[in-house]
C-alpha cells in the first residue's frame, strides 16, 4: 500500500521535523504527478506547446542551484535517452556570468524548487534578453522564475518547509522524465512511446513506501557509522555518480559532517589519501554496466579502514549490503537510492540533537547572489 499523505497539509502533525514528514510524502508525491501528468494509457499530459518547443531544440541547457542542479545532472540522462537531445548541465551562478558557446537552437530549463533563485534569475534574464525558449519546473505557482520563463510545470509537490530540499528533488526527476517522453513522444522516438513511466512511477511509489517504512534501520546506520565522524564520502558510478552528489549535499548541510560525493573510480586518483580506518564511504550500486567495477573500489576502501555502506539494487545486491533498493528502471533508481540517503541525513542530524529543518547559516530559497 502507498500511504496517501496530503502532500498540501503544510504543518508538521506528528512529526517532530518538517523534513522527515516531507521525506515520508515522497510516494504520495510521486502518484500525484502521475495522476496530472500521464493518462491511464500512459500517454503525457503536457501543453504541446512545449513538447514541440523542446523538440525543437538541437540542445538542452539545464540550469540550477545545491539539489536542484543535482536533479538536473539526473534529468540529463532522460533526456538524452528518451527525447534524444543532447544536454548541458550548468551551475546557474557560473553559466549567468560565463555563458558557454551556445547551440544554434537552444532550449533552457530552470529547475528551482523555489522559484526565486537569484542565481538562475541571473541567466533567465540573460536568456530573455536573447529572446531565447525556456522553461521553468517549479513548485511554486506565480513564483518570478515561474512568471519571466516562457512555460512552466508545476512540481505538485505541495509545500516544501524544510531546509533540505527532498520532495523537490524528487518531483523534479519524476517531471523531467514527464517531459522527456513527452518530447521523444512529438519526435516519434519508439523507446519514448514504449517507457511505460505510468507503471514506473508507481514502482517508484511502491519502493519508496517500502524505504521509508525501514527507517529505523537507517537510524541505526547513522547511529554505527556517522555519530563521531569529521567526514564521509558518497561514492557511485553512472546515474549513481550523481545520486552521490545529492546524497552528499543532504548530509552536509543538514549533518554538518564534511561530506564528498565521488565517481567511485575517480577516488584512487588521489583522493583516497583521505581514507583512513572509520571514515564513512557510502557506495551506491544500480549501474549494470559498472556494479561489478564499484565492488573493486569499496574493497579498496575497506583496505584502507573505510566503514561502507551499501545501497544496491537488488539484482546486484550481495549478503551484507546495507540497503537493498526495490525494483525500478535504472534511470528511474534515484527517486529510490535517494531516500536511504535522505534518511541518513535526517537521522545523522536528529541524532546531534541539531535542528534538522533548519541548519545553521540556510535559507530555504537563496534569494541573493
Ligand atoms: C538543498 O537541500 C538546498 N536547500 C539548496 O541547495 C537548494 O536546493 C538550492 O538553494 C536551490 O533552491 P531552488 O530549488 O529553490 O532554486
Amino acid at each position: 500500500h502507498v500511504l496517501n499523505i496530503d502532500p498540501n497539509a503544510a504543518s508538521k502533525g506528528t512529526y517532530e521535523f518538517y523534513m522527515l514528514k516531507e521525506i515520508d510524502e515522497q510516494p504520495g508525491v510521486m502518484r500525484h504527478i502521475s495522476q496530472d501528468y500521464l493518462d491511464d494509457n500512459n500517454s503525457t499530459k503536457v501543453d504541446p506547446k512545449i513538447a514541440a518547443a523542446v523538440a525543437e531544440s538541437d540542445r538542452i541547457y539545464i540550469l540550477a542551484a545545491g539539489t536542484s542542479y543535482r536533479a538536473g545532472l539526473v534529468g540529463k540522462h532522460l533526456f538524452e535517452k528518451y527525447a534524444d537531445i543532447p544536454v548541458e548541465v550548468g551551475l546557474a551562478s557560473e553559466f549567468g556570468y560565463h555563458f558557454p558557446k551556445l547551440s544554434k537552437k537552444p532550449f533552457f530549463i530552470f529547475l528551482t524548487q523555489s522559484g526565486e533563485t537569484a542565481d538562475s534569475r541571473v541567466v533567465l534574464k540573460q536568456v530573455n534578453e536573447r529572446h531565447l525558449p525556456s522553461l521553468t519546473m517549479t513548485n511554486v505557482e506565480g513564483s518570478t522564475l515561474s512568471r519571466e520563463a516562457t512555460y512552466t510545470m508545476l512540481l505538485k509537490a505541495g509545500p516544501e518547509i524544510a531546509v533540505a530540499s527532498t520532495k523537490a528533488y524528487t518531483a523534479q526527476i519524476a517531471v523531467q522524465a514527464v517531459l522527456a517522453k513527452a518530447v521523444g513522444e512529438k519526435k516519434n522516438i519508439q523507446i519514448a512511446k514504449d517507457f511505460d513511466l505510468k507503471h514506473q512511477l508507481a514502482l517508484a511509489a511502491v519502493g519508496m513506501q517500502q524505504l521509508v517504512d525501514g527507517k529505523e534501520k537507517i537510524d541505526e546506520l547513522a547511529k554505527k557509522y556517522l555519530a563521531n565522524t569529521r567526514n564521509a564520502f558518497y561514492i557511485g558510478r553512472g546515474i549513481d555518480y550523481a545520486v552521490a552528489l545529492e546524497g552528499a549535499l543532504k548530509l552536509k548541510e543538514v549533518s554538518y559532517i564534511q561530506t564528498e560525493g565521488f565517481a567511485a573510480a575517480e577516488l584512487k586518483h588521489g583522493t583516497i589519501a583521505l581514507i583512513e580506518k572509520g571514515t564513512p564511504v557510502i557506495a551506491l550500486i544500480n549501474d549494470p554496466a559498472t556494479a561489478d567495477l564499484t565492488r573493486g573500489n569499496i574493497r579498496e576502501v575497506e583496505s584502507r579502514g573505510a566503514n561502507v555502506m551499501v545501497f544496491a539494487a537488488k539484482e546486484f545486491a550481495q549478503v551484507g549490503d546495507d540497503v537493498v533498493l526495490p525494483e525500478i528502471d535504472y534511470y528511474l533508481s534515484p527517486l529510490l537510492t535517494i531516500v536511504p540517503a535522505q534518511l541518513l541525513a535526517y537521522y545523522a542530524s536528529k541524532n546531534k540533537g541539531l535542528d534538522v529543518d533548519k541548519p545553521r547559516n540556510l535559507a530555504k530559497s537563496v534569494t541573493v547572489e
